[in-house]
């Protein structure tokens, strides 16, 4: 009669089974990264990601020439980059911005299911009525919209250069019409003092941002600076030590002297912070609060749909390619253009 295993033996088993089921899935990876590389070559294709997608996409990205960055330089690098195609790991947006920049280049997406909830709250006939019910405004949007909406501004802008836009706008006596983040747009009304009318839209993962957690975080810790992406309720933005960009908190955390930082963005950006200054300590800002029994994770969940399977299937086979139709596309470049200038002038 076969003999039965021991519980200890029993659990060694399931381990070594588990360890060798970790290895073959590593194993997986490793052979989707080279995939990639090579369809990359094969393809003449370009890798470029946001700050928020899984890391291992992020380090394929700088290791293949491609680039990581905030939502202003993926358009800007996609645009400047000498490869016939775009591949864009972020969300509808930014492929679609990459669109209207390089409309010769293919764009492709790992998939076209990543939206964000700014854009799915501004839909483009409801903004076009707010803007005919005020032709006095200077139409300013944050890029993290549609292409339609684009069409209708004067102005797009990413949170990098968000309050300079609008404060140059307002020196010329402008009065904005401003739209989709409502956290962001009254952080650069509060900042610049400009005249501005806000659209009722938020990110869904940094409106989660709770201020009380965040001071009960800054009293255990007291030393560390607190980063906030200006998508964050204000309450949150009033606690911080740096209110920027993803690229202005990764060199703020490169740049101040601080060894520990709580961070108010999607985790994501905790790769490339790690990478750049290895030797400091980094936290996420809470996302519960006082007796919350559940938490948001500050991940953004249409970000995270990028990932190395369906990104090697789209450069295969070609999917996921990003079409905008011409006639918006047109309409959209002059504030997007508007943007790209004022920001070599004046970033
Ligand atoms: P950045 O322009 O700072 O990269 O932000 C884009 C975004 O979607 C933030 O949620
Ligand atoms: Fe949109 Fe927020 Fe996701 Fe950024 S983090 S893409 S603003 S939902």
């Amino acid at each position: 009669m076969e003999q039965q295993a021991s519980p200890q033996q029993w659990v060694r088993d399931q381990i070594s089974g588990l360890q060798a089921g970790v290895e073959s899935v590593e194993i997986d990876r490793d052979a989707q990264k080279k995939r990639i590389k090579d369809l990359l070559q094969a393809r003449d294709a370009v890798l470029v990601a946001h700050y928020y997608t899984d890391p291992e996409i992020q380090a394929l990205a700088e290791e293949t020439g491609g680039c990581v960055s905030d939502s202003l330089e993926m358009a800007r690098f996609g645009r400047d980059h000498p490869a016939s195609t775009l591949v864009v790991a972020g969300v509808k947006f930014m492929g679609e911005t990459a669109k209207i920049l390089s409309p010769d280049k293919r764009v492709l997406m790992p998939t076209l299911e990543a939206t964000c909830s700014l854009d799915i709250g501004c839909p483009a006939d409801e903004f076009s009525d707010f803007c005919d019910q005020h032709p006095d405004r200077t139409v300013v949007v944050y890029a993290n919209t549609s292409a339609a909406v684009k069409a209708r501004a004067d102005w797009v802008v990413t949170s990098s250069i968000a309050l300079k836009v609008v404060d140059y706008l307002d020196s010329q006596g402008e009065k904005i019409l401003w739209a989709p983040d409502k956290h962001l747009g009254s952080y650069v009304q509060r900042e610049t003092g400009a005249d501005v009318l806000l659209w009722d839209g938020a990110c869904i993962v940094h409106d989660e941002f709770k201020a009380q957690g965040l001071r009960d975080l800054m009293a255990v810790y007291p030393d560390a600076a607190v980063l906030v992406h200006p998508e964050s309720p204000a309450s949150v933005v009033e606690l911080a030590d740096v209110v920027g960009s993803t690229t202005q908190i990764i060199n703020a955390a490169r740049d101040l002297e601080n060894r520990q930082f709580i961070v108010a963005t999607d985790q994501g950006i905790f790769y490339k912070l790690q990478q750049l200054v290895p030797d400091k300590e980094f936290l996420i800002a809470p996302t519960a609060g006082n007796g919350a029994s559940c938490r948001s994770c500050a991940n953004c969940p249409w970000m995270a749909m990028n990932a190395l399977d369906n990104l090697a299937e789209a450069l295969d086979r070609g999917l996921n390619e990003v079409f905008v139709d011409p006639g918006l596309a047109d309409k959209a470049m002059m504030p997007l253009d508007r943007m790209l200038d004022f920001a070599r002038k004046n970033l």
